[in-house]
């Protein structure tokens, strides 16, 4: 038994709510997708809250439940989603729209999906330059609007008897805007909304009014959203669980799981070059170099974080990282990701590994939605509150406090989430040492 102290965890009763501001592929395959298993129509692959053990305990007291049934998650009969768009099609529309999932899938459960229609979103265009809506709210200031979705966010739960609402970030990749005054602390965020600030993007509108009411906001995106000092502020005070940011999948995911591998082995690495096509709204949307510029970023700072060129310079000194996005129309969401990787071993000798990733990049993030939502739930029923860095698993540019480097090991992130879940329930952490099974010293 474990010494541990426990945290207070509130039993996930009642309904859950997600809300996605916007629901394109990502969001109604997700949403698809998890009506599609209650109905036992297909299986939750790919997330760990559905799918998942965790080890307690040593390995010889045979101990590995299911991650759900050792933390009390909401079951998937208990979700009810709900979203915002510029676009007015329904959760089924926007799916056959997006070109995901099976028709014949999507038509077995029609009716439920029908039922979701998007609520008018906060948009402004100089922000996400290829897309044009009508379907928009319109006030004079960002305040008001950040009201409206506050007003919304109350709604939607008032309609769906929900006990607790999350809100996950779905929507399109926003042009790249540096953290500036407006956002460094609550004050200057609200005056900042109250003048129209030019720096103040819909996203974080979105996350304003979530976080000032207490729900608990992901941002699968790489634009800032809420990663900036006046969220980190208002999260503590309205005791609300934020993360972000991008989701980790496509070749970013193949990055984190390639690059600790190398550097555990000391291989070097001279270059990595990658290149994608992909034809769906998203690739459109990154076809704009400003949002480019955003996810750009995003992509870039993960080898530098894991390989530590500072600490390895023999290996990781200048190597050469190149990455392309290309908007391909006739892919649509089934991207290609190529990568060609220079690395050198023993006495620098030169080796070659060329990857050609054909993934589906809605499959790949639906479940992290999922997981997101779920963790997020449960965090803030342990009433954790801030930056949840143990959800760095699910991202490309994990959101740590601003002293903290992020940690990108895709390994070391899923040791920290469990070990974290085992935290909440005061089990022992694991540290892999081993000491207990061998007699190291005679
Ligand atoms: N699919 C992946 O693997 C993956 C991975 C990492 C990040 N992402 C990010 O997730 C987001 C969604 O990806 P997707 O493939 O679903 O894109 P998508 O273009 O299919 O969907 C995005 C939706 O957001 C809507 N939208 C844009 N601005 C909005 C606003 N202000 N309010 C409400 N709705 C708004 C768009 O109209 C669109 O329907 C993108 O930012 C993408 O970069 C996706």
């Amino acid at each position: 038994m474990s010494n541990m102290p426990k945290v207070e965890m509130a039993p996930a009763k009642g309904r859950l709510g997600i809300l996605t501001p916007g629901m394109g592929a990502v969001a109604t395959t997700f949403i698809a997708g998890c009506i599609a298993v209650s109905k036992g129509l297909g299986k939750p692959i790919g997330s760990l809250t559905q799918m998942g053990t965790i080890r307690l305990g040593k390995r010889t007291d045979n101990n590995v439940p299911m991650i759900k049934d050792f933390v009390s998650l909401a079951g998937l009969d208990d979700l009810r989603f709900g979203g915002w768009d510029l676009f007015e099609e329904n959760a089924y529309e926007a799916a056959v729209h997006a070109g995901v999932l099976d028709k014949n899938l999507l038509d077995q459960i029609k009716p439920e999906l029908e039922a979701i229609k998007p609520m008018k979103a906060v948009f402004d265009k100089k922000y996400v330059k290829k897309l044009d809506g009508t379907y928009v709210k319109e006030a004079d200031t960002k305040w008001d609007l950040a009201q409206m979705v506050m007003d919304d966010i109350k709604q939607f739960k008032e309609d769906n008897d929900l006990d607790r609402v999350v809100m996950v970030w779905c929507g399109s990749t926003e042009i790249f805007l540096k953290p500036g005054a407006v956002h460094q602390s609550v004050a200057a965020f609200e005056e900042g909304l109250k003048n129209n600030d030019p720096d103040i993007a819909p996203s974080m509108i979105y996350a304003y009014a979530a976080v000032k009411m207490g729900v608990p906001y992901a941002n699968g995106a790489p634009n800032l959203s809420c990663d900036m000092p006046a969220f980190y502020e208002l999260a503590k005070e309205t005791g609300t669980p934020i993360c972000g940011k991008d989701f980790k999948t496509g070749q970013t995911l193949m990055k984190t799981i390639l690059a600790p591998g190398f550097k555990a082995r000391m291989l070097g690495l001279g270059g990595w070059f990658s290149t994608n096509i992909l034809g769906n709204r998203d690739g459109e949307v990154l076809d704009d170099p400003d949002s480019f510029k955003t996810k750009e970023e995003s992509k870039l700072s993960v080898l530098e974080q894991i390989l530590q060129p500072e600490v390895y310079p023999d290996l990781y000194k200048d190597f050469y990282h190149k990455v392309r996005i290309n908007y391909y129309p006739p892919r649509g969401d089934n991207k290609e990701g190529w990568d060609n990787i220079d690395i050198f071993g023993w006495l620098g000798y030169d080796m070659q590994i060329k990857i050609d990733f054909l993934c589906r990049d809605s499959i790949l993030a639906a479940p992290i939605v999922l997981d997101l939502a779920l963790f997020l739930d449960l965090a803030k029923r342990c009433n954790f509150s801030g930056i949840q860095e143990w959800l760095s698993f699910y991202f490309k540019s994990p959101t740590t406090l601003p002293e903290l480097y992020p940690e990108h090991d895709i390994f070391i992130q899923l040791m920290k989430l469990k070990n974290t879940l085992r935290y909440m329930k005061g089990e022992d952490q694991i540290t892999h040492l081993g000491a207990d099974y061998y007699e190291y010293y005679q």
